[in-house]
């Protein structure tokens, strides 16, 4: 047994020596806090191997232990630190593997996580950023499709909106030189002009509204509304157009269900489905509002006795400027009345679908309904 005196001493001596070791360690590391991780590790086997020796040269200069204990005491050190180096150096070599597959990954397009079984901290990393990926690949698509959308957008108003302008000033040249004089031609060339400059000033307020729903600048102002409302307003308003056109219009709603919805923006896009169906629906015809709760949606149903959309072009409706065939004869709309539906129940975080059903197809707002 050694007395405690000696051995407090032995613990004190001891311990001075690796603070002095240590401290330049970490003085070393902080010098080196940018090399690689086998670097670092290495200087940590030094100077655990470098505190040891210190503690025993501390010890035999002090004359407790004898040149013989000494030697014996530095080759066990000495090869115990060349162990240790060895294992620092191969966990250095195996975290600079693991963050080159890690590099790798981050730089193939897709991300695919690495194979070989990483460290936690590096796994966790890896999966951030296989998450990062996604988001930026879902913000990439989103992009792209814009992008198509506001080119199609472009070349609309280059044909559609061009096209009735340059009728508009033929019609006005026609009537400022006088080649049209009888009262009863000019009368029709009045009309006429006040008809498109209705129809270009409808497809301008569409094209803003587009616009702003591409922007993402399509502020809802939410407000609480029955959907018995919603479908009576709808049907109200399309009345005129329905007799004007012969077409029977009915509606129902279930009672009660309040929607906390844009009231303007969704009767908008209810209006534009309605208005549709009229036009696309023969004399004698009937067009149908529903509203009614399903799997816990408020579904605002419009069918009508069209005769069912070519099944090529159902995927194809909701695309800002698609048009059947039938509805690109002149004076037809722009075929941007679905594509501003699909936004304005998008941005109310709804969905908007067709099929063929019946006489005709039925176009169906899904929306969730307030808690
Ligand atoms: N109720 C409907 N019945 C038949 N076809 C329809 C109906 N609604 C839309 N469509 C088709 O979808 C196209 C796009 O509609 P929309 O975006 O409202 O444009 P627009 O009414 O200006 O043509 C129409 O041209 C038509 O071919
Ligand atoms: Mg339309």
């Amino acid at each position: 047994m050694i007395p405690l005196g000696a051995f407090l001493e032995v613990a004190a001596d001891a311990a001075g020596a690796a603070l002095i070791v240590a401290a330049i360690g970490l003085g070393v590391l902080h010098l080196w806090r940018g090399r690689s991780v086998g670097v670092q590790l290495a200087v940590v086997a030094f100077a655990t191997v470098g505190a040891t020796i210190a503690g025993i040269i501390a010890i035999t200069l002090a004359m407790m232990i004898s040149p013989h204990d000494r030697a014996v005491a530095l080759t066990v050190v000495v090869v115990a630190g060349c162990v240790g180096l060895g294992v620092s150096l191969l966990l250095g070599r195996r975290l600079i593997a693991a963050n080159r597959a890690l590099a790798h990954a981050v730089r193939a397009d897709p991300f695919v996580r690495p194979g070989r079984v990483l460290p936690a901290e590096l796994a966790e990393l890896a999966g951030e950023l296989e998450q990062a990926y996604e988001r930026l690949a879902d913000a990439h698509q989103r992009e792209q499709a814009l992008e198509h959308s506001r080119r199609e957008l472009v070349a609309w108003v280059s044909h559609d909106l061009r096209t009735p302008l340059a009728g508009l000033r033929a019609m006005a040249e026609a009537l400022e030189d006088e080649v049209v004089a009888d009262a009863g031609t000019v009368g029709r060339y009045h009309a006429r002009i006040r008809i498109e400059v209705d129809r270009l000033t409808e497809m301008v307020d569409d094209l803003f509204e587009l616009s702003r729903i591409h922007a993402g600048a399509l502020r809802l102002t939410r407000q609480r509304v029955g959907l018995a409302d919603l479908v009576a307003e709808a049907v109200a308003s399309a009345e005129p157009l329905a007799m004007a056109k012969g077409v029977r219009i009915t509606g129902a709603a279930e009672r009660g269900l309040p929607l906390e919805v844009d009231a303007f923006e969704l009767s908008r896009a209810v209006r534009n489905l309605v208005v549709n169906a009229i036009r696309h629906t023969p004399d004698d015809g009937t067009v149908d509002i529903r509203g009614e709760i399903q799997q816990g949606m408020a579904c605002v149903t419009v069918s009508d006795a069209c005769g069912g959309i070519p099944e090529r072009d159902l995927p194809r409706v909701f695309d800002v400027a698609f048009r059947g065939e039938a509805a690109r004869s002149p004076g037809g709309g722009a075929g941007l009345g679905l594509a501003i539906a699909r936004g304005i129940v998008e941005a109310h975080q709804g969905e908007i679908g067709v099929t063929n059903e019946g006489p005709g197809c039925r176009f169906v707002i899904r929306l969730p309904v307030s808690g």
